[in-house]
């Protein structure tokens, strides 16, 4: 596999464009996904009930894009839990042509991002998280096997390694899973290779690790560490790390799974099954490495160089360490992550600070 597969792959979706369906593209991964699939002119159909995502991430992307290439989304609010939603959401409507033969695009590929994420809420409500996590992700891959999808790419999780004790972490060694959480992410895995074996869809698994970037929700009980930890730097507010500072994270800048989606659902990889990937960097840093470089980053807004975290019992679920083996993704997919963690805390630091001190001025203000 070369080198640029990602360069070659955009050049060839710019010149003959895709209809996609992301799944979840109100919320983190999935409004970056959009952004970009949006950048490369190609015709999107998002699905999304604001259930964890937002509406302003939405408003952000389409301020991002030209007026013109965010003619070519179309947003469905509905719920995956829903198999008509899901049924709806196979097929782009161009504006205007509605109900001609032109006007109507099948959906080429699949992007299913929508899921409750978060091994702490599945552990206080793990019905919910099984309903969206397994029951929706059928129904999606019903309505996808039915409209004959060329592929169909979803975010599996990092967390399926469960307790398996190797590192790197590779793809055809897990453990048992930890979480309710990681329970619906490894029944993803098998839905997706029995519907391959059954009905012969190409479904595709990118195990995220901790992915990070604009957009990635700052706020509530379950919101990711570095949003939380920003916020928490930017209010002078304490830190805190769940365990000793040594458990670690292969942390994974939102670029590199955008590029991940993008090579696993244009990959010709049909032939040897229903295939899953690492996505991440193939890095560890430390959670105490990570406050350093938060709170080094944020130097310049105002953070101490003398703040240090408060150190709490180890958190129920919780993976020790994780590090990805990322070589499957960069023989079969030409996977090249093009961010490190220090490069993507400093591309999203800016998005960060901003959002905090939106957050800050709604809340002054009484809005
Ligand atoms: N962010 C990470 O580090 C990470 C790591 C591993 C796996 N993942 C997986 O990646 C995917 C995207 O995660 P994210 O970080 O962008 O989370 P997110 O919460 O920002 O996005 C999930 C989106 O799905 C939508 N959604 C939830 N339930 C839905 C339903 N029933 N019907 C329709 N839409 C629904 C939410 O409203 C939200 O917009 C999830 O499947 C998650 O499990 C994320």
């Amino acid at each position: 596999m070369q080198e640029n597969a990602y360069a070659h792959l955009k050049a060839r979706l710019a010149a003959t464009p895709r209809t996609w369906l992301v799944t979840g593209v109100a919320g983190f991964i999935g409004s970056n996904l959009l952004e970009t699939l949006l950048r490369l002119d190609q015709r999107v159909v998002g699905l999304d009930n604001f259930s964890t995502g937002h509406r302003r991430n939405l408003i952000e992307v389409k301020a991002l894009v030209p007026p013109r290439q965010w003619g070519n989304f179309r947003f469905i609010e509905g719920d995956i839990r829903n198999l008509e939603h899901c049924r709806s959401a196979m097929r782009f409507c161009a504006p205007g042509r509605e109900g001609t033969a032109t006007g109507l695009h099948p959906v080429d590929f699949v992007l299913h991002q929508a899921a409750l994420g978060s091994v702490p809420r599945s552990l206080e409500d793990p019905i919910a998280t099984h309903s969206v996590n397994i029951s929706g992700f059928l129904n999606l891959l019903v309505a996808a096997r039915d409209a004959q999808v060329r592929t169909f790419v979803y975010a599996a999780s990092s967390s399926t390694y469960g307790d398996h004790p190797g590192l790197p972490k590779v793809e055809d060694r897990i453990g048992k899973p930890l979480s309710p959480y990681a329970v619906t992410k490894y029944a993803n895995e098998l839905y997706a290779d029995v519907f391959h074996r059954c009905y012969g869809v190409h479904a595709t698994g990118l195990r995220y690790f901790n992915v990070f970037g604009p957009r990635q929700d700052p706020n509530g009980a379950y919101a990711a560490v570095i949003p939380k930890w920003i916020a928490a730097l930017l209010r002078h507010e304490a830190v805190y790390i769940n365990g000793d500072g040594e458990t670690s994270r292969d942390f994974c800048y939102v670029a590199n799974a955008v590029q991940a989606n993008l090579l696993a659902a244009a990959s010709d990889h049909r032939e040897e099954g229903s295939q899953v990937y690492n996505v991440a960097v193939g890095d560890r840093t430390t959670l105490a490495t990570l406050f350093e470089l938060l709170r080094d980053g944020l130097r310049p807004y105002g953070v101490a160089a003398g703040t240090e975290p408060v150190y709490r019992g180890f958190r129920a679920g919780d993976v020790r360490h994780s590090q990805a083996d990322i070589g499957k993704a960069q023989r079969l997919l030409g996977y090249l992550p093009s961010h490190r963690i220090r490069d993507g805390l400093a591309e999203a630091m800016p998005w960060y600070v901003q959002m905090q001190r939106g957050t800050e001025r709604l809340s002054t203000t009484g809005t």
